[in-house]
C-alpha cells in the first residue's frame, strides 16, 4: 500500500493505492487562505500539518488493515510558496503562496538581470519563490536574518513526516534559484536574491526515497515503523505522472481554478520570452513545459457567484450544441495573467455588452474567453517546439461537455476525457512512491488512464473560432492601454 499526499491550496488530500497503483480510498481535510492585504495570499504551515494529520488519521480509521501494510508516502503540492524556517526548524512567518503577488516589483527587478532567465530557463514570475525572499529582506529584515532554510510547501510536510530537509527537482524548478537544465541549485541565482546554497534543502529526483516516517509519528498515527517518504513532485508534474504524460507528444489541459496546458519534453528547451514555464519533470532526465492562466474554472465560478447560480447550472443553460463564437467578448484576467502576458496587474473585462445580453450570453463569453486564453498558451508552447496533436482534459471544468467541445474547436485538436476516477496530483505522488520504494520503472507504473470519450473539434466552426481568437488576442493591448 502507498499514499499520495497532496497539499493543495484548498485542502490536503491523502490517496491510498494498492501496489498496482489502483486507488483504494481517499480522504481530504480543508485549508483556508488568508489575504491580510490586497495581493497577499498566505497559509499557516501548522494548518497543513493539522490537515495532513486529519487526512492520514481518517485513512487509518477507515482502512486499518490496508494502512498496516503501508510502505511509502509520496508528496505533491502547490508550488512556489516560501516556508521560512529558523535553525531549530521553527516556522518564522506564514507561508507566502504561489498566488501572492506582493513581490511583483522584486520579481521584475530580478527578471531584468540576464542571468535569471538564462540559467533558470524561466521568467521570474511574481508568484515564484525568489522574489518573495527579496520582499522579506526589504520589509521584514529581522525575519530574513533568522532564515536557516527555505522549504516549498509539500517539502515542509515531508520534513514533518521524516525530519529531512529535502526537495525534488520539479518543485525546485519553480523557485528561480535553480539551473533547470543542470537539475541543481544555482549559487549564482541564489546570490541575486541574497540567499545561500546552505539555506536550500537537498535536491532529489521525484521518485527518490528521502527518509523514513518518524518513529513518534508512526506510533501516533498507528502506522508501520518502516514507511518510506518519497520526494514526489510539484502539483503539475505530479498530475502529469498521474495521467502518464511522460514523453514527447504527451500533454494535458487542466480546467481547474487556474488553467494549465502542459507538454512533457525529453530535453530542456526553454523559451522564457514566450512566458511558457520550463520545469524539471518529477522523473529523471525529463522536463515539461506549460502555459498557466490564472483564472480558468475560477472565471466561471466568479460568474456563478455574482449571478447567484452554480457553474453547472450556467453551462446547462447553454444546451447541448456548440454555438458559433459570440459577439460578447470576455477577457479572463480576473487575477492577472502569466502565459503569455506575464502581467499580474492586468484585469479582465467584458467587451460588447448589449441591452439584450443575457446570463447565458455571459456564460458563453466566459467559456470562450478562457478557451481563447488557452489557445494563447498552445501557441506559446508550439513556439518552443512542442508537438501536441491531442490533449487529455482534467479538472472540474472538464465535466462540462459544452466547454470541452468548445476547447477542442478553439485549440483545433481532439480532447480525450478519462473515465471517472482519480488522475490528479495525489495519484502521481502515490505512483512516485511506488517507483521509489519498489524500484519499478516510471513507464510501467505511470500509465495513461482509460479514455471514456474523445471530443473532436467541430470542423464547421473552427475557422470562425480562429477569427474570434484573433479578435480576442488583439483586445489585450487595448485593455493594457486603458488609463
Ligand atoms: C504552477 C502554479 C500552480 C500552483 C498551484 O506554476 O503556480 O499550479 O502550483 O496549484
Amino acid at each position: 500500500m502507498f499514499i499520495g499526499l497532496d497539499l493543495g491550496t484548498s485542502g490536503v488530500r491523502a490517496l491510498l493505492v494498492d501496489g498496482n497503483g489502483v486507488p483504494v480510498h481517499s480522504t481530504e481535510a480543508a485549508l483556508t487562505v488568508s489575504h491580510p492585504h490586497p495581493g497577499w495570499s498566505e497559509q499557516d504551515p501548522a494548518s497543513w500539518i493539522a490537515a495532513a494529520r486529519t487526512a492520514l488519521g481518517e485513512l487509518v480509521r477507515i482502512r486499518p488493515q490496508a494502512m498496516a501494510r503501508l510502505r511509502g508516502i509520496g508528496l505533491s503540492g502547490q508550488m512556489h510558496g516560501a516556508t521560512l524556517l529558523d535553525e531549530t526548524g521553527a516556522v518564522l512567518r506564514p507561508c507566502m503562496l504561489w498566488n501572492d503577488t506582493r513581490s511583483r516589483e522584486q520579481a521584475a527587478d530580478l527578471d531584468a538581470q540576464p542571468a535569471m532567465r538564462a540559467v533558470s530557463g524561466n521568467i521570474v514570475f511574481p508568484g515564484f519563490t525568489a522574489p518573495k525572499l527579496v520582499w522579506v529582506a526589504q520589509n521584514e529584515p529581522e525575519i530574513f536574518e533568522r532564515i536557516a532554510t527555505v522549504l516549498l510547501p509539500k517539502d515542509y510536510l515531508s520534513f514533518w513526516l521524516s525530519g529531512q530537509l529535502a526537495s525534488d527537482m520539479s518543485d525546485a524548478a519553480g523557485t528561480a534559484w535553480m539551473d533547470v537544465g543542470a537539475r541543481a541549485w544555482s549559487p549564482a541565482l541564489l546570490r541575486k536574491s541574497g540567499m545561500r546554497a546552505d539555506q536550500m534543502p537537498d535536491l532529489f529526483e521525484g521518485c527518490d526515497v528521502i527518509g523514513t516516517l518518524r518513529a513518534d509519528l508512526a506510533r501516533e498515527l498507528g502506522l508501520p515503523d518502516d514507511v518510506r517518504i518519497v520526494a514526489g513532485g510539484g502539483d503539475n508534474a505530479a498530475a502529469a505522472c498521474g495521467v502518464g504524460a511522460l514523453t514527447e507528444g504527451d500533454g494535458f489541459v487542466s480546467l481547474g481554478t487556474s488553467g494549465v496546458l502542459l507538454a512533457a519534453r525529453s530535453g530542456f528547451a526553454p523559451k522564457p520570452e514566450s512566458a511558457v514555464h520550463t520545469f524539471c519533470h518529477a522523473i529523471p532526465d525529463t522536463w515539461y513545459q506549460m502555459g498557466v492562466i490564472m483564472a480558468a474554472a475560477d472565471s466561471l465560478n466568479w460568474l456563478a457567484g455574482i449571478t447567484g447560480s452554480t457553474p453547472s447550472d450556467l453551462t446547462r443553460e447553454l444546451g447541448p450544441d456548440l454555438h458559433p463564437p459570440s459577439r460578447l467578448r470576455f477577457l479572463p484576467y480576473l487575477s492577472g495573467e502569466r502565459t503569455p502576458h506575464n502581467d499580474s496587474d492586468i484585469r479582465g473585462g467584458f467587451v460588447g455588452l448589449d441591452i439584450a445580453t443575457t446570463r447565458a450570453d455571459m456564460t458563453r463569453a466566459v467559456l470562450e474567453g478562457v478557451s481563447f486564453a488557452l489557445r494563447d498558451n498552445l501557441l506559446a508552447l508550439q513556439s518552443t517546439g512542442t508537438r501536441l496533436t491531442r490533449l487529455l482534459a482534467i479538472g472540474g471544468g472538464a465535466q462540462s461537455r459544452y466547454w470541452v467541445e468548445l476547447l477542442a474547436t478553439v485549440l483545433g485538436m481532439p480532447i480525450d476525457l478519462p473515465e471517472q476516477g482519480d488522475f490528479g496530483a495525489a495519484l502521481g505522488a502515490a505512483r512516485l512512491a511506488i517507483c521509489g520504494v519498489t524500484g519499478a520503472a516510471a513507464a510501467d507504473v505511470m500509465t495513461k488512464p482509460p479514455i471514456a470519450r474523445t471530443i473532436a473539434p467541430q470542423a464547421d466552426l473552427c475557422a470562425a473560432y480562429a477569427q474570434a481568437h484573433a479578435a480576442y488576442a488583439a483586445s489585450y493591448r487595448v485593455l493594457k492601454a486603458m488609463p
